[in-house]
């Protein structure tokens, strides 16, 4: 315990954390958007969407051993406490380096960081407001709770994305998320020490493919719904049938 308090207080221990809480998240999108890419697949059953299904297992996975949601919650746990120790760490080490440098530089030259660098506070604070409007929109509910059907996921998404404004804000987000993924991606690499002049290049194009995979894949739910793509949900409810 007294060594993890030491490695929290050290920079290079938040600078691990800062990387492994990144991870998880990194990880986490991974899962998130190949369940949305579930929106394209035909339906499970007639009437149910599959991403409806998705939305339902991930409720009620771990049943019967675990009660109702158990599993998910202890996912949200650890993601929330992920996001916590993220937006710390990183915030303290930002202090710390304009502690370390009181008088600013009359001339300021940026020659190793480029532009996803220099915007990773801001694209980070935009992506934290972002998160905040969508989990009132998608999770619970609360922006259109007359309309909002929990587990009706390809319903939710086809009534939101039939709003130009939304469909614009998720793009956004999703361009934020690209430029702030591929630096941390590359940071992460850093910090977890795996750069190496040998393998920066690969590196650095690992990262790009991540970034600009994951920011390819959400945006496409949004587009394609916009552009008629995805057409409405079946007719037939599925929410009796699904948790
Ligand atoms: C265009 C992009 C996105 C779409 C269409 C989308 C869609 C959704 C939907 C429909 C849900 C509710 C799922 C359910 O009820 O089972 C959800 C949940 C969530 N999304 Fe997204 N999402 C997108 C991007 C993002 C991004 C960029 C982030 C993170 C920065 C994010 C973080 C989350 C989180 C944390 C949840 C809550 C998961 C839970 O605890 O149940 N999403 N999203």
């Amino acid at each position: 315990m007294k060594r993890l308090l030491l490695l929290y207080r050290s920079i290079i221990g938040k600078k691990v954390i800062a990387a492994v809480t990144g991870a998880v998240m990194m990880g986490f999108l991974i899962l998130h958007v190949a369940g949305n890419l579930k929106a394209f697949l035909p339906d499970a059953a007639p009437g149910v969407p599959d991403i409806d299904v998705y939305a339902s297992f991930l409720r009620t996975m771990g049943e019967p051993l675990l009660p109702y949601t158990t599993l998910l919650w202890s996912v949200r746990i650890v993601l929330i406490a992920s996001l916590l120790l993220h937006v710390t760490c990183v915030l303290q080490l930002a202090r710390r380096n304009q502690r370390a440098r009181p008088v600013r530089y009359r001339e300021v030259r940026h020659v190793e960081s480029t532009a996803p660098a220099r915007w990773m506070l801001y694209s980070g604070s935009l992506l934290l407001a972002f998160l905040v409007i969508h989990l009132l929109q998608f999770t619970t509910g609360t922006i259109d709770a007359a309309r909002f059907v929990p587990s009706g996921v390809y319903g939710n998404l086809y009534r939101a994305f039939h709003e130009w404004g939304y469909v614009a804000m998720y793009v956004g987000a999703t361009v934020l998320l690209g430029l702030h993924l591929y630096h941390g991606a590359w940071s992460l690499f850093q910090s977890l020490g795996l750069d190496n002049p040998d393998r920066n290049r690969g590196l650095r194009q690992l990262a790009m493919v991540v970034a600009l995979g994951l920011s390819l894949s959400f945006a496409s739910v949004p587009v394609a719904f916009s552009l008629g793509a995805l057409g409405p949900p079946p007719a037939e409810s599925p929410k009796l049938a699904l948790r």
